[in-house]
């Protein structure tokens, strides 16, 4: 592998995706990330997804004393956007203030799947920053609802 994932990849074979749709959502995760609630880690995370019909819907991180109760910006964004009646989705946006564009946690990518499972996925950092990947290429083999069959 590249050693560069987390870094700017623009040449990347990556499908095409809506760029003002994108630039659009990149703004939304950037002012979701100012509502982060992360006491503990004080690592603020925003997200948005763009709806295949040209919506998007933001969430940003949601901490709590009992740690691991905490709530990713991602699954945030994904719990609003299927509240709204949204399941199809067009690309993912994440906005932190680390060094690096980070992508999506495990469990994240897994709940995302779900509903996208080639979903391209953009981070920046808020200096503008920028990683770009696909959601099977962060998450290969993945569970998806197909192997609930039973024979
Ligand atoms: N976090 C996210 O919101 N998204 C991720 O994909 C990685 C981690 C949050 C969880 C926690 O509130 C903080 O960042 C530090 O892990």
């Amino acid at each position: 592998m590249s050693a560069a994932r987390n870094e700017a990849v623009p040449d990347a074979p990556h499908p095409a995706v809506d760029e003002p749709g994108l630039a659009a959502s990149i703004e939304r995760a950037r002012l979701a990330m100012t509502r982060a609630y992360a006491p503990y880690s004080r690592f603020r995370v925003g997200a948005a997804l763009l709806t295949s019909d040209g919506r998007i819907v933001e969430g940003c991180n949601v901490e709590n004393a009992s740690y691991p109760v905490s709530l990713c910006a991602e699954r945030a964004a994904l719990g609003a956007a299927v509240s709204g009646g949204a399941r199809e989705f067009a690309a993912l946006a994440i906005v932190t203030d680390a060094a690096a564009p980070t992508p999506p946690c495990g469990m994240c990518r897994q709940a995302l799947a779900e509903f996208a499972p080639t979903l391209p996925v953009v981070s920046v950092t808020l200096d503008g920053r920028q990683a770009r990947w696909t959601l099977d290429e962060l998450l290969a083999s993945a569970f998806s609802p197909a192997w609930l069959d039973r024979k």
